[in-house]
This record gives C-alpha cells, structure tokens and sequence, in this order.
C-alpha cells in the first residue's frame, strides 16, 4: 500500500516550534566550581578539533602511542589513532590495579532475587584473565566472533573483557531477544562460540535462556562450542562435545594472562540495530578510538570525580550497557552498580532502594524508566535517602519536559542537574548533552554538542539553518567513537548514512536550534506528521500531552486522513490515581484535546485520544509507532516480533472501538 505520509520537509521550515519552555536550571555553585568541562574545554576544542582529541588520547595507556589523531582521507571510511597500539581489557583492568587501585569497587552486583556481590578491580582481573585463557582452550583467536547472550549478571561483564582481551569482536545479543534474532545475528558475524547461563531472574521467577541457545543452534551449524554459566541453577540440557559450564573451565583456568596489544583500529565489537526496513545492521566499532571517546565521554558529561559511584541502569545488551556500563566505567576506574532485574520487583521502590543502599551519585536511565516512575507516584522515591546523587543522565528518546522536571525534582532532590544526551548506537558515545558545570539546562532540550563533536542542524538542501529553526541533524566531522562500517556491508554503511547529504553523516532524527543555539530533539525524521501542510513533530504534541498533570505518558502517531493528509491520534496512560471509568472517560479526553490546543495552538488538537493502559514498546523502551498507526489506521497489525509485550496491542485495540471524537 503506498504511503500517503509525505516526506519530511523543512525547507519552508514549518516544523512546529510553537511549544514554548521557559524554564531554566543553572549549575549548582558547587559543580560549577569544580567542574571537569568548562567554557575553556569548548574554547580549546573548538580551536583546534583534532590536537583535543589528540590530547584525549592520553587518558589511555597505549602499548606503542599514536601519533597520528584521525585518517580521514577515504571517508567515510575513518581511521582514528591508527599507528598506535593497545589492549582494551588492559586499559579496563590490570592498569588500575598496577596503579595501586586493585581493592577498589569495580561492580557492586545487586542481583534481583536480592543477592548481592562486590567485585573489586582485582577481583575483576583475575576473573577475565581465567575466562580469557579458557576460551582460548576453546579455541577462541583475535578476530574470530563470540556471540554473548546473557542476563544482567558479572559474568556478562567478564565474558565482554575477555574477548577484547584476545581481540575476539564480541556480538552482546540483549537476553530478551528471541531463539530467531540470536541465529541471524550469529550467522551473519559468523559466530564460532557463543556464551550464555542457564537463565536469568526476571520479575521474580527464573527465566531460562540456554533452550533459545539450542534452538538458534539448530540452524548454526557453525557454532563449535558454548560456554554456559549457572545462574539460576534451573534444570539445563547440555550437549555433549559442544556445551560446557564455566564452573567447569573458566572457574578452572589460571588467572594469569598477558594482554597482547592489537592496532587501534583493530574490531572491538559488533552490535546489531534494527532499521525501519530490512536485516539488522551490525554496527562495528573499533578499539582505540573507541576507548578515547567511551571515557573522555563518561568523564565530562556526568562530571565523573574518583569517588562517585555511577549507575547505568541499561541492559548490557544495548549500546549504553557497552559503552556507559562496561569501556567508559572501566577505563575511568569507576565504581559501578550493577542491577539485574526490573524496577518493580519485588516492590516499586526497589531502583531508590539501590541507590539509598550504595550511595549512588550518578544516575543514567532512559525516559520511559522515568515517566513509568511518574505514573507509579512520587510518594515512592520519598521513602528512601537519594541525596547522594549530584547528576542525573536521561538517554534513549527524547526526555519531555515534564518528565526531566519531574526526574530533577523528585529524585534530584531538585539539586541536580539533568544531562538529556543524545547518542546512537553508531556514534558509539554521546554526541550531544548538557554538560554539568556549565548548562543552563533547558528542560527538554539536549543543548550542545559535546566538545570536539561538530553537529549542525540542516534543511533539505543541506544547509544550516539559523537558529529559532528546525531541520534536520547531522555530524559534520568524524569523531572517535563513531561506527566504523556495517559488518560485511560497505555499501549499506554509505547508503543508510552518508548519502542523504554530501559529506555529512545523518543521524535520521529531527531536531531544532533554538534562539540560543540550543539544540532539541524531535524524533526519528518517520515520526513526522503533516497535519493540513503543517508538518508537526510527535516529540512536541507529546510533551504537550504529558504536561497536564493528570498524564504519565503519550504516543503520538499521524494516521492518514482523508481530510486533513494525516491527522493527529494519541495514545495516553494516565497517572495512578488518575484511572477513568468508563461514562467519565469522555471528559479527560475533551480536557486533553483542550489542553494541546492550549499548549501549542488548535492545529496540534489530536482528532482522537485514547486512554490506555500500556504502550507498545520494543525491548530497549522505544515506543512502536508503526504499530500504533496500524490500530490508528484500522490496518491489520504489521510485525510484531521486536514488541516486548504482545498482549498491550489487544487491549489497546479493544479500546479502540468507539473512540472517536469529531
Ligand atoms: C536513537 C538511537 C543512545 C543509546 C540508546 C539508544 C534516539 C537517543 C536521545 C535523546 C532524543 C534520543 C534518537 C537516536 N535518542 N537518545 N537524548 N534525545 N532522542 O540507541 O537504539 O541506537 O537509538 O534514539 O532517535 O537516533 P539507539
């Protein structure tokens, strides 16, 4: 069927950038005095981009130092540090320890059935220098492929290490992917060894992951060998001659093992990301560059000072568990927490009870974490002691503003600052965020580039647009961190990212400079409506919705309309507290349509609003819009294999019978 959504066009700059946010959040006196990145760390970078990241490189130990900064004389092909030499796990681990800061807390492990481990940086060490030389028994050399598929538990940590350690790409598959997306993903990396733990704790029961292994295995006859923690202890098949437990060779193997340094360029890792269309991307980033961008990144955005205890509540299996949760933690020598299980087991204020428990200063957590605490209540939180924390990090989506209010205020304590940093998978590590000492943060807004990062917001012509406009996003320059290429797939690499502008990568959102300068994020360019030929961003009729006290979340989606080309339909979850019966649902729903109308003017009025329990989200907490245009549309429902929860699109669909508003 084809599409009747018009492209996204903003050269007649139409893209509402009516919502209008006056609030603002100075830096606390205190951070500001002491801060890690001031108005001179712009100043520097912007004076010479490529000697700051030269002198970045320095919070590395390299085997043989760099002395060339980036290569970019094929691009997008770039080479970053390229003559210089290192071992990622090194830069993790052993240094720290050789530094004298082996007893120092690398993870406190909090499992979700309530058990709990501290492993120190030489702890640490010993444990991937066993599973390094076990999985060299198993045949593991640099460049071969281990696919990881694990729950949220340390070994997952020491299983990442130890690959880098032998410079084996690792290919993390999130523990929540299905039997299907491990074996394409172990197919198209052509994975030799794969490893994994009996199960995992999830929302209070056991949850068994090794049968989706085996069912994978079925069509990867490849795979030689899997290494099989026990977690749960939960009755596991093993196949003889292929499966072996870590108790049984890691736990078994010597603890010593000398790290060999690889090039700077030499594959780290492979992460998969669905795209709107076709096969997962497996995006490839490389060692040295990497590191420098993972720790310079995790150090200036939250402010990073040695006795901070830093917190990613992230899977292990996404990109912020890779470079927020494992490279940048570890090679700034940071403690960590590390959590296992959901935020609501075994009770609501089990997050706050972590952070009360090891005095967490650091916070990083994605929207939709905070706008499910918002719905949950503020009275939860209020029972523990957060006053430890000092910087709250947002990540994933873009953070409206009345959940970065909400976020600040009643788990800040209303002193911290709230760093909104925008990122991909394929940049690897933040490219833009407030930083801490110096923003004057804007609720909602992602504020500047990151120093030595150089984005430009542009129109369909590619040319910059003046401040107070929207357009779209793109990186001007390469940057450290930044993909490398699609695995296997050169072609794919320039098509999806390179070719929209000349010279530029485009990072497929939207976003607006306001008259600051100040750079906000509205959304994937798809997420676009075009109401009547107003183009409108869902991002903003989103906040709009969420800022009347009575909701907890929105989706927006724009469903074709034979009047109006789209027209606006949105998906709302109420506060708790705030539930509808069924005669006075009515009433929320015009007071809703009223209050976007008030917030951003009639055009945004949402034709329909439906009151719901849940969203449709996929497993990293981005909401499906596809799907919900499909309902909208009242279309059969497209894929739903990447849907964390499929039983939310039937209710919603029941719900939808008789909504609508005229
Ligand atoms: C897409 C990348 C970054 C690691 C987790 C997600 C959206 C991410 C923000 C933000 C607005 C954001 C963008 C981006 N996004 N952070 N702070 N504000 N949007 O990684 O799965 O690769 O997704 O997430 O649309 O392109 P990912």
């Amino acid at each position: 069927m084809p599409s009747t959504r018009r492209p996204y066009a903003v050269s007649d700059d139409a893209l509402s950038n009516l919502l209008h946010e006056e609030r603002r959040f100075p830096p606390p006196e205190e951070l500001a005095a002491s801060a890690n990145v001031t108005e001179e760390t712009f100043a520097e970078a912007d004076a010479d981009r490529e000697a700051f990241w030269a002198k970045q490189a320095e919070r590395i130990s390299w085997e043989s130092k760099p002395t060339q900064t980036v290569d970019w004389s094929n691009p997008p092909f770039a080479k970053w540090y390229a003559d210089g030499t290192l071992n990622a796990a090194y830069n993790c681990l052993d240094r720290h320890v050789e530094a004298g800061k082996g007893d120092k807390v690398a993870f406190h492990f909090e499992g979700e059935p309530g058990d709990s481990r501290d492993i120190t940086y030489a702890e640490l060490t010993k444990e991937v220098c066993q599973a390094a030389n076990a999985l060299t028994e198993l045949g593991v050399d640099a460049g071969d492929r281990v696919a990881i598929y694990m729950p949220m538990i340390p070994e997952a940590v020491v299983s990442i290490l130890a690959c880098a350690r032998l410079g084996a790409p690792h290919v993390v598959v999130f523990g929540g992917f299905s039997a299907d997306a491990l074996a394409t993903r172990i197919q198209d990396c052509e994975v030799e060894v794969v490893i994994t733990a009996d199960g995992g704790y999830r929302r209070g029961s056991a949850s068994a992951l090794k049968p989706a292994v085996d069912e994978a295995l079925k069509s990867c006859p490849e795979v030689k060998k899997v290494l099989v923690v026990k977690r749960t202890g939960q009755e596991t098949e093993m196949v003889e001659g292929r499966d072996v437990w870590w108790d049984d060779t890691v736990a078994k193997a010597s603890t010593e093992h000398t790290p060999q340094a690889f090039e700077a360029e030499h594959p780290l890792y492979v992460m998969y990301t669905s795209g709107s269309t076709g096969k997962p991307k497996g995006i490839l980033h490389t060692t040295g560059g990497y590191l420098v961008g993972t720790s310079y990144t995790h150090w200036a955005t939250f402010d990073l000072k040695d006795n901070d205890v830093f917190w990613t509540a992230a899977d292990i299996g996404w990109v912020t568990g890779h470079s927020y949760l494992v490279y940048g933690p570890l090679a700034n020598g940071t403690t960590s927490v590390m959590y296992e299980g959901t935020p609501d087991t075994p009770h609501q204020g089990r997050w706050w009870e972590i952070v009360d428990k090891y005095k967490v200063s650091i916070l990083y957590a994605a929207p939709t974490a905070i706008r499910t605490f918002m719905k949950w209540g503020a009275e939860i939180p209020q029972k523990y002691d957060l006053s430890s924390l000092r910087v709250l990090g947002s990540v994933g989506e873009p953070i409206n503003p009345e959940a970065y209010v909400w976020y600040r205020k009643n788990i800040g304590g209303d002193r911290t600052p709230v760093v909104d940093t925008w990122w991909q998978t394929e940049t690897g590590m933040h490219m833009i965020s407030p930083m801490p000492g110096v923003a004057n943060g804007k609720p909602g807004a992602a504020m500047r580039p990151i120093p030595g990062v150089s984005i430009d917001v542009v129109n369909d012509e590619g040319k910059s647009v003046e401040n107070g406009h929207g357009g779209y996003l793109v990186i001007r320059e390469p940057w450290p961190a930044m993909l490398r290429t699609l695995w296997g797939d050169d072609q794919r690499f320039i098509d999806t990212y390179w070719s929209r502008f000349e010279g530029m990568y485009f990072a497929g959102d939207g976003a607006k400079k306001d008259e600051d300068g100040d750079i906000w994020l509205l959304g994937r360019v798809d997420d676009v409506m075009n109401v009547s030929g107003h183009r409108m961003s869902t991002t903003e009729i989103e906040s709009a919705l969420v800022s009347h006290p009575r909701v907890a979340e929105a989706a927006v989606v724009g469903a074709t309309d034979e009047t109006t080309g789209q027209a606006i339909v949105a998906f709302v979850i109420l506060r708790s507290g705030g539930e509808v019966d069924a005669d006075k649902g009515a009433d929320i729903v015009a007071e809703l349509r009223n209050h976007v109308a008030k917030e951003i003017g009639p055009i945004a009025k949402p034709r329909q609003i439906m009151v719901v329990e849940e969203l449709p989200k996929t497993r990293s907490g981005k909401i499906m819009r596809r799907l919900l245009r499909d309902i909208a549309e009242n279309r059969e429902l497209g894929d739903v294999t990447t849907l964390q929860d499929s039983s939310v699109m039937n209710l919603i669909k029941d719900n939808m019978a008789g909504s609508r508003e005229d």
